[in-house]
């Protein structure tokens, strides 16, 4: 830190090489090697990573604290914490800012806090995305309430940038206090396993307050939040996968709400049939099959990039391309608790479609559901609301949307799947398809109760009255003569009727009556 020699002594061109010396080294090489030890990156090394090669400017590298308690006067580092900038992922334009665990533990201060904002105001200017990378104590302690207020500045610019710019937070040590919040609004959250952690309150307060005891990993690490609590869309192995995961993500995107996806080049097959699919939906209605095998046999090869993989398996969403082209996906997934529609599920796959609705990325439905799922379980912790807010997501959705009814399309949840009723475009129905109210067998055994206890021989009549209400309504037939399914279609050729439609559609526009904002139930 301390230089013997006077600026005076030193020209001016070497005064600024030295300063950039001192800003690139961080809180210093001791704390540097710490981070290593840790199996951490630091927070230059991370942009390096993520950003092309040589395309990184960093703005506000000299910025230092303004505070003077507790020590502060004594201690200061050029960037404070945290390196913010701009440069480009793929060749498209991105903002960035990485937590510097070697000043002050990444802790937010003030001014760190305003180099943040700096770059959010600039990318909701300029259109571009902000990806954060977190490794951070979380508010600066010396600071007192000059930090939460940065904090308080940089959630209420997520606010503002929400829906505007794609917004990523990659967590890659640890997210303390208020410190999850900012990540919590954004878009997307990726961790890294082992290495990074988020929570309210730590270890040590939980067990004071709620004498539970439990390890940081436990309370807060990717394992728990990418399967229990849900906060994490991604987890990873490693900080480099992770940055991985974070350029492939930034791929489907567009750079703004003003502008669509990037297209990949692709050059259509003379044969665009999948002949696979013909076969996947097995005789028994009852018999699950993975909805991942639909996916994969629809769209571009390799081109799934599933989001939120380990929480609410009943529902599968993520994006993919089709003909070149971004699209979200939503599917129903028959192989884990036969694809109902529950509370976690509910909430994934809304959020999900908003995000796809935000950014003009179309949507696709997969749908093979049996309904939502029953219970005082989910009764009372609010089926009710959370099912409403998957309903309403696609109810608002006003960019091109598409439905494939596999298989089952039963009660509400037929309504909420994208049906054509709430503002689907192309509604697909497969041969497959069971369109109806209910189960054949729940809906004979209360239609048909008074026959069947009448009947000499009650379990034959209720299967007489289940076959005749499956061969009524456990087909496609009825919705496709209402028009509500547009087409009864080969699994196989369903490839190729959805790039087409897709095509069809990519001009759409459809606006939603004016209002301030819309009221989802939260
Ligand atoms: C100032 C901090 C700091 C903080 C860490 N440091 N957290 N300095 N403010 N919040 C400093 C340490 O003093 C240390 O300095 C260096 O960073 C590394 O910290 P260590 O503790 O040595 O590292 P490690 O063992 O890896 O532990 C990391 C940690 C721990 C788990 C993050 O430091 C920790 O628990 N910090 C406090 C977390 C916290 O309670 N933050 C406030 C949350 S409340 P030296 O000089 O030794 O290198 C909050 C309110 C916001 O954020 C509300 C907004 C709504």
């Amino acid at each position: 830190m301390s230089d013997s020699r006077t600026a005076a002594q030193l020209s001016k061109l070497e005064i600024l090489a030295q300063k950039n010396q001192e800003a690139l080294l961080g809180g210093g090489q001791a704390r540097i090697d710490a981070q290593h030890k840790k199996g951490k990156l630091t927070a230059r090394e991370r942009i390096d990573l993520l950003l092309d090669e040589g395309s990184f400017e960093e703005i506000g590298k000299f910025v230092m604290h303004r505070s003077k308690d507790f020590g502060l006067d004594k201690e200061y580092y050029l960037g404070d914490g945290v390196v913010t900038g701009y440069g480009t992922v793929n060749g498209r334009l991105v903002y960035v800012f990485s937590q510097d665990f070697t000043v002050f533990g990444g802790s937010l201060s003030e001014t760190h806090a305003e180099k943040i904002v700096k770059i959010m105001d600039l990318a909701m200017k300029n259109g571009a995305p902000v990806i954060g990378l977190n490794d951070s104590g979380g508010a600066r302690i010396q600071e007192g309430v000059v930090s939460l207020g940065g904090y308080a500045d940089i959630f209420y610019k997520n606010t503002l940038a929400s829906g505007v710019v794609p917004q990523l937070s990659a967590i890659m040590g640890p997210c303390a206090g208020g410190a999850v919040y900012s990540p919590a609004i954004t878009d997307f959250i990726l961790m890294v396993e082992d290495t990074s952690y988020m929570f309210v309150t730590g270890p040590n307060v939980v067990k004071t307050v709620t004498h539970e005891n439990v390890t940081s990993e436990e309370l807060g690490g990717a394992s728990t939040h990418s399967t229990k609590s849900g906060v994490t869309h991604f987890t990873a192995p490693n900080e480099v996968a992770c940055i991985n995961q974070l350029k492939a993500l930034l791929s489907y995107m567009p750079q703004n709400c003003e502008e669509t996806a990037p297209v990949v080049p692709y050059e259509a097959g003379q044969d665009e049939s999948r002949a696979v699919l013909d076969s996947i939906i097995p005789d028994n209605p009852n018999q699950p099959y993975d909805i991942r095998e639909v996916i994969e046999g629809i769209i571009d090869t390799d081109s799934f990039l599933e989001v939120h993989q380990n929480f609410a398996e009943n529902i599968v969403v993520g994006f993919a391309r089709l003909g070149g082209r971004s699209i979200g996906i939503v599917g129903n997934q028959p192989a884990v608790l036969a694809g109902v529609l529950d509370i976690n599920a509910s909430t994934k796959a809304a959020r999900f479609v908003r995000f796809c609705d935000s950014f003009n990325i179309p949507l696709l439905v997969l749908e093979d559901v049996p309904g939502f799922l029953p219970g005082t379980d989910q009764e009372w912790r609010g089926i009710i609301t959370n099912g409403a807010k998957l309903l309403y997501a696609f109810c608002e959705a006003t960019v091109p949307r598409i439905t494939v009814i596999t298989r089952k399309a039963y009660g509400g949840a037929y309504d909420v799947m994208n049906s054509k009723h709430i503002g689907a475009d192309m509604n697909y129905a497969w041969p497959t398809a069971e369109i109806a109210v209910m189960g054949a067998k729940g809906a004979a055994e209360i239609i048909f109760k008074r026959e069947i206890a009448a009947a000499e021989d009650p379990e034959a009549k209720l299967q007489e009255k289940v076959d005749e209400y499956q061969q009524k309504f456990a087909t496609p037939y009825r919705a496709a003569h209402r028009g509500f399914v547009d087409e009864v279609i080969l699994p196989s050729q369903t490839r190729q009727k959805l790039i087409r439609a897709f095509k069809m559609l990519e001009n759409k526009v459809d606006t939603l009556p004016r209002k301030k904002h819309g009221n989802i139930p939260l």
